[in-house]
């Protein structure tokens, strides 16, 4: 069993980040800008942006974090929104969800313009991804990709089972496994016999938020297990899967914490540095 080493992979991408910004500032004399938009204080949230400020400037991307309080009118965020559509020193806009209730998400994430949508969660990139278009690709599935073509895990042919159908990760992983030729099965709550949907996965990916949803007995000797799962546990950090026991049958298996999380934030200053380069050579999507 060899252990998918999401933090060590996503060192390297952020070092090679950094050398590649600061070639590009020196040759286009801008620095890259992210604006990162929290609104209200969600506790997973607020972990969440704090870690990509720091690795945004890390790397030589000037973050800049924009906090609003949960009483801000949708009307009021979508003026902020155009407001860094319009400007020039910010290459990619992140609006982190959940937002309040009031507001309608789908609104305020179409607001982006589409060419600094680096999240790539607005209505146009998915439309994209789901044709096969280049286009900005979610962070966590992009990251995860990222991993599995680290250590030459095949994908081509392979059965792919996805559990959990969220947009932000579900969704466009089995749409971005299909791209890579798997086949591919998206399991989710309502999936009545989920053993004998996962027992087939030659690569299985799960993000549902559920401590043990998988153990070992659902899982197919030899299969690579990727777990997006944070859950609590304790004082502790735990994934969906069972790691203990999966990982005395899994070929290859994502550590919780130390897989998934680290390479989404990679995988995000990549498609900063993407939306920042399309930028200064004049390119839109
Ligand atoms: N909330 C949880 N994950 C994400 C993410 O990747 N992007 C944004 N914008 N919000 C999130």
């Amino acid at each position: 069993m060899t252990i998918l080493d999401g933090k060590s992979l996503s060192n390297k991408i952020k070092g090679e980040l950094k050398a590649k910004v600061s070639a590009l500032v020196e040759q286009y004399q801008v620095k890259p800008g992210m604006a990162i938009v929290e609104v209200g204080n969600d506790t997973a949230s607020e972990i969440y942006v704090r870690n990509k400020v720091r690795a945004a400037n890390f790397v030589g991307i000037n973050a800049r974090l924009i906090k609003k309080d949960s009483s801000i009118s949708q009307e009021e965020l979508l003026k902020l929104i155009d407001e860094l559509n319009a400007d020039e020193g910010i290459h990619g806009i992140i609006v982190q969800l959940p937002l309040p209730k009031h507001m309608d998400e789908r609104v305020v994430i179409d607001r982006i313009d589409p060419n600094k949508d680096i999240d790539g969660f607005g209505i146009l990139n998915k439309g994209k991804l789901f044709s096969g278009m280049k286009c900005f690709q979610p962070a966590t599935p992009l990251g995860i990709i990222k991993l599995l073509d680290a250590y030459n895990i095949e994908l081509k042919g392979k059965e792919a089972v996805v559990v959990g159908r969220s947009n932000i990760v579900g969704k466009p992983m089995g749409m971005m496994l299909l791209l890579r030729d798997a086949t591919v099965t998206i399991a989710h709550r309502y999936t009545v016999d989920l053993k004998k949907i996962t027992k087939e996965a030659d690569i299985l990916v799960v993000a549902v938020g559920k401590k043990d949803l998988i153990t070992a007995d659902m899982v197919k000797p030899r299969a690579v297990i990727v777990d997006v799962g944070i859950n609590r546990d304790g004082d502790k950090i735990c994934g969906d899967v069972d790691f203990e026991n999966v990982s005395k049958v899994a070929s290859y298996i994502t550590p919780v914490p130390g897989g998934v999380g680290p390479l989404t934030i990679a995988a995000l200053l990549d498609n900063t540095v993407k939306a920042y380069e399309q930028k200064m050579q004049g390119l839109t999507l």
